[in-house]
């Protein structure tokens, strides 16, 4: 298969050349393209010339008048122009923008990236026995569409859900589950269950302080190998796994490795060992701390408790240690909400002292609250995700049923609409700032949401069906305004996945899709497509196809499927 470059870079290698012969290869290195954000600039512009105006000493529009004047003829660029105290715009060719078009889809895209190391991506890891609740979701969602994302790039990612499977709550289960547990119950809602009888434990436990001391003493017998206490917490993770999993096949997520906190507790050992040996840990109260320069400003990090009880931090470097050398790392990427922000920079920061040589990334996400009522009486964090995705689907189900009550498909449809919906509509916020979940909006048919993104792509579906063509010819002439706009957003796809990447923001994406559906309705609704004949019409319907393409591409890249009718 031939790949095809990101047009930022045919444009790079093209300015690359003339710069070169003009100032030296060694100064062509920091040449850079971008996207305009306005036609009248062209398509794409540099600001080399301004940036190197100090490097040669010379005014920077003259720069770019020698670069305009000595640029090779070539089959790209149409014109250019210099504008600004020193912008090159570059204007493309409409014979390019065409074969770019021609060749979505067919060709595999060349990022132009590294991708000889893995990624390790960490994301969603709830903590068994307690049901998953939004900030789950947020990380799933979002995790599962960097992962995605970047194995579009071209990476071998892998994707691990860090369960929290190990930890004081599990003394604290078997004292209450030996106590209090309803049977009926536990096997109709296991999880519902075991929370229950957690908080049960904390009400008892107040007024009774001897059953800490109990769950204390179970704690250690499972930490021991203790046969019954770790029967039940097989047995825990068993039950609250099964119930995960639900919610993972009805989101189509899907994980490569499943290494919980529980595998590290055997390494946690050799790390103290490590961080003692290299100077790292100092005692500090019986307890053995690590301290940060003063200039890091990160507190003090706890790595092991005076009773020799290892924390968070420890299992986390335990588990960088395994990651390293277990794969070939390029880097490890963890999406969690932003109150882990201090532990992720404490470990990155020890991560660094270690002298561990892999790029880190803590991708973190604010809270999310609802807009509309619907679960205002609880507080947004304790809402189960069985029940958004429930609630969802319901409303779904009514817009349906009012659009088309005679709909033989409707459940399944609602499914998939209402899937992508909830995806969508944390995903297509910036997810740094905390979301409001508008319902109004998620479920809209003509706002960003991925149910107009699919409606888009249903809408284009329908046309294929009308003209009842078998294939098209490989001959596409942009004449219209309409049909260049369009083009011109279509070529742009490439690089809307890589800013997404890079930021790891998928809202960069989804912000790309929804220019993309506007821009295609707004040619739809001004231009004939099954009306006009001949090239046109081959034109018009490849513009079509390439569009329900990149939306079919595009959504896929955040876990949401398209329908071929709604
Ligand atoms: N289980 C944790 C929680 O629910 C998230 C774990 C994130 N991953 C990690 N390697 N620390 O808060």
């Amino acid at each position: 298969m031939i790949n095809i470059k990101l047009i930022e870079n045919i444009l790079q290698e093209i300015l690359v050349e003339t710069v070169s012969k003009l100032y030296g290869k060694e100064n062509a290195e920091k040449l850079f393209i971008q996207e305009t954000n306005n036609p009248t600039f062209g398509d794409y512009q540099t600001n080399y010339a301004m940036i190197n105006a100090k490097v040669f000493k010379k005014n920077p529009r003259l720069i770019a008048q020698e670069i305009v004047d000595n640029l090779e003829k070539n089959d790209v660029i149409e014109k250019v122009e210099i504008a600004g105290p020193g912008f090159i715009n570059i204007f493309l060719k409409k014979s390019f923008i065409e074969n770019y078009v021609l060749s979505t889809g067919k060709e595999k895209i060349d990022f132009n990236r590294d991708i000889s190391g893995d990624i390790v991506i960490d994301y969603s890891s709830p903590n068994i026995a307690k049901p998953m609740h939004i900030g789950h979701l947020r990380s799933t969602v979002i995790g599962d569409a960097i992962k995605r994302i970047y194995t579009f790039v071209g990476y071998n990612v892998i994707g691990d859900n860090h369960l929290g499977d190990w930890g004081t709550q599990f003394g604290k289960l078997i004292v209450a589950y030996e106590r209090w547990l309803d049977k009926e119950n536990y096997e109709k809602n296991p999880i519902n269950e075991l929370e229950r009888i957690y908080v049960e434990f904390e009400k008892k436990s107040a007024e009774n302080p001897e059953l800490l001391d109990i769950a204390r003493a179970e704690l250690k017998k499972l930490q021991d190998g203790d046969e019954k206490n770790r029967k039940l917490w097989k047995e825990f993770i068993d039950v609250s796994m099964s119930e995960y999993n639900k919610i993972y096949d009805r989101m189509y997520i899907k994980f490569d490795t499943y290494y919980g906190e529980s595998f590290y507790h055997d390494k946690m050992g050799k790390i103290i060992e490590l961080l003692k040996e290299k100077n790292i840990a100092e005692k500090d109260q019986g307890a053995l701390v690590v301290k940060f320069p003063e200039e890091s400003h990160i507190p003090v990090a706890l790595v092991q408790k005076s009773d020799g009880a290892f924390l968070y931090t420890t299992s986390d470097l335990a588990c960088i240690d395994f990651r390293r050398k277990k794969y070939n790392v390029d880097r490890l990427i963890y999406v969690t909400d932003d109150r882990q922000q201090l532990h992720f920079k404490q470990v990155f920061a020890i991560t660094d002292m270690l002298g561990w040589d892999v790029k880190k990334e803590h991708v973190y996400f604010g809270l999310m609250r609802f807009a509309d009522g619907v679960f205002s009486t609880r507080k947004g964090n304790v809402i189960k995700l069985q029940d958004l995705l429930d609630r969802a689907k319901e409303k779904v189900l009514d817009i349906l049923k009012e659009r088309n009550p005679n709909d033989e498909n409707i459940d399944e449809k609602a499914e998939i609409i209402a899937i992508g919906a909830v995806k969508y509509g944390d995903l297509s916020q910036n997810r740094t700032s905390e979301v409001i979940f508008d319902w109004n909006k998620t479920l809209s048919f003509n706002a960003n949401s991925s149910v107009y993104l699919q409606y888009t792509y249903a809408r284009i579906q329908s046309i294929f069906r009308k003209a009842n063509i078998d294939k098209l010819s490989n001959n596409l002439s942009l004449t219209t305004e309409a049909e260049e706009k369009l083009a011109k957003t279509l070529i742009k796809f490439p690089e809307a996945v890589l800013r997404a990447a890079d930021a790891y923001k998928p809202n960069l994406l989804t912000d790309y899709l929804f220019d993309l559906a506007q821009t295609f309705n707004s040619f739809y609704s001004s231009t004939p497509i099954l009306k006009s004949t001949d090239i046109e019409l081959n034109s018009r319907l490849i513009l079509c196809e390439k569009t329900a393409h990149i939306l079919k591409e595009g959504l896929n890249l955040l876990g949401i499927k398209v329908l071929n009718e709604m």
